[in-house]
């Protein structure tokens, strides 16, 4: 299928800390400026055509870090989603969250849920992935499609976070990482995989628009020939 539109891109946006310590900043700084890149890439959405971009915001396993680097990310995020809220409304953009966030903060919850109301008729997908693991997703639906009695593909699919997003196309992870790290593990099997070495502040829409010229030409077999 040559000549294909990406309907769905997600990225692992990584290399914060790296992009900070190389200009010998605090690694906050490095979270800010990737806070930066995001909007920059949102707003872009005006002029990309696509109908949904995933973004790795924060894994379940990013717990492990420092308890101060969890606050700032936190922090963050909050402080995002009051700025750009107004945006995302403006923009026609719908917000949406996967993982398993009705476990943060619970002001963080009701910033989200509030969110989530007021941009549910929005045209284009923003999904954040936050406290997001893979393979808990894939326990998660597998339960519920047992306690359904329909345990296929199909059945499995539609039990996932993504279940009412258009397959995923293609999966971007920066700073030179070539690894999933618990991402997106089921929606992978037929994506496009394109890995850079641009650290995530770094990361421009020109380099997303770059990617899915890339992704047009690519051949996709889905195990066909
Ligand atoms: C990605 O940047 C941001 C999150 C995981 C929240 P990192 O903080 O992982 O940056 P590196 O990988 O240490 O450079
Ligand atoms: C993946 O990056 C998670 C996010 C980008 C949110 P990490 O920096 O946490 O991944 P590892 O630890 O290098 O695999
Ligand atoms: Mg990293």
């Amino acid at each position: 299928m040559a000549d294909a539109r990406a309907r769905h891109v997600a990225i692992i946006m990584d290399g914060n800390g790296r992009w900070a310590k190389k200009r010998h900043l605090p690694r906050a700084m490095g979270h800010r400026k990737g806070v930066e890149a995001v909007r920059a890439l949102v707003r872009s959405l005006q002029s990309i055509e696509l109908e949904c971009l995933t973004l790795y915001a924060f894994s379940s396993e990013n717990w492990k870090r420092p308890e101060e680097e969890v606050d700032d990310l936190m922090d963050l995020m909050r402080r995002f989603i009051k700025s750009d809220l107004p945006e995302f409304l403006e923009h026609d953009v719908r917000l949406k969250i996967i993982g398993d966030w009705q476990s943060l903060e619970p002001d963080i919850v009701e910033m989200l849920e509030d969110a989530l109301r007021r941009t549910a008729d929005g045209t284009r997908t923003l999904a954040v992935a936050l406290n997001y693991g893979g393979q808990a997703e894939i326990v998660a639906a597998a339960r519920a499609a047992a306690e359904a009695g329909d345990i296929t593909e199909r059945s499995l699919a539609n039990h996932l976070y993504t279940a009412d997003l258009p397959p995923l196309d293609l999966l971007i992870r920066t700073s030179g990482e070539v690894r999933l790290s618990n991402f997106l593990l089921w929606q992978s099997a037929y994506a496009e995989m394109l890995f850079t070495d641009v650290l995530w502040p770094d990361f421009t829409p020109d380099h997303l628009r770059d990617a899915l010229d890339h992704f047009s030409g690519r051949e996709r077999r889905f195990g066909g020939r």
